[in-house]
């Protein structure tokens, strides 16, 4: 267990939860139980009004969502070279698993901000649910998560979104810290 994956109290847990590199996932990924119990975990999220105002969306068929990511891509850009169509594809088949999470906001007098910000709750709680589970997940956006056609292509249409992309896998290699706040700079004490 590396410093990175402290799950001894769930404090270091969460304190222990980074990223992994999506391109440096191996296998196992979450079986279909341990993904199921992680969605549920990550819907156990504030939301004001329950309304739900996300969804999940599990890709299975990764080398079908490769083609039609390309096909979306290149609508867009008819002239790509090869190695920017090969990324566009190997985006798509990194890591063992890989759900898209649908911001998703309902007709409210909660404000849509309110929903968007229960979205990302939504998104890091997959973070740490995956952690939790012994796994790395990366939220990774791109240029898909604001392309149209693969909104559609998930089932999703405005005013939904793609709030991200979250490969889920095992860690090939030790995870590196980068740089986190200077807490004294982002905190301060209001009294009055
Ligand atoms: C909404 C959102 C979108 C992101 N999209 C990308 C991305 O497309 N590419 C990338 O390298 N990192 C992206 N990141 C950052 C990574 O998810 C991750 O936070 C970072 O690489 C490592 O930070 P961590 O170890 O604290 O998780 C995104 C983060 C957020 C919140």
């Amino acid at each position: 267990m590396d410093s990175f994956n402290d799950s001894a109290t769930p404090a270091s847990l969460m304190a222990t939860r980074r990223s992994g590199k999506a391109r440096d996932m191996i296998s196992p990924g979450p079986d279909s139980a341990q993904l199921a119990a992680m969605l549920h975990t990550a819907a156990r999220v504030p939301d004001h009004g329950k309304l739900f105002p996300w969804r999940f969306v599990v890709i299975e068929n990764r080398d079908a969502f490769a083609q039609s990511l390309l096909a979306a891509y290149l609508s867009g850009k008819p002239g790509a070279g090869r190695l920017e169509q090969d990324a566009v594809t190997q985006f798509a088949v990194q890591s063992p698993c890989l759900v898209a999470v649908l911001s998703s906001p309902k007709q409210s007098h909660i404000p849509l901000w309110e929903q968007e910000l229960s979205v990302g709750a939504l998104c890091q709680n997959l973070c740490l649910a995956a952690h939790a589970h012994g796994f790395v997940a990366n939220w990774l956006t791109g240029w898909a998560a604001y392309d149209e056609q693969v909104l559609a292509l998930l089932g999703g249409a405005a005013p939904e979104r793609i709030a991200g992309f979250f490969f889920i896998g095992s860690q090939a290699k030790p995870l590196e810290e980068r740089p986190r706040p200077d807490m004294a700079a982002i905190t301060s004490h209001w009294a009055g």
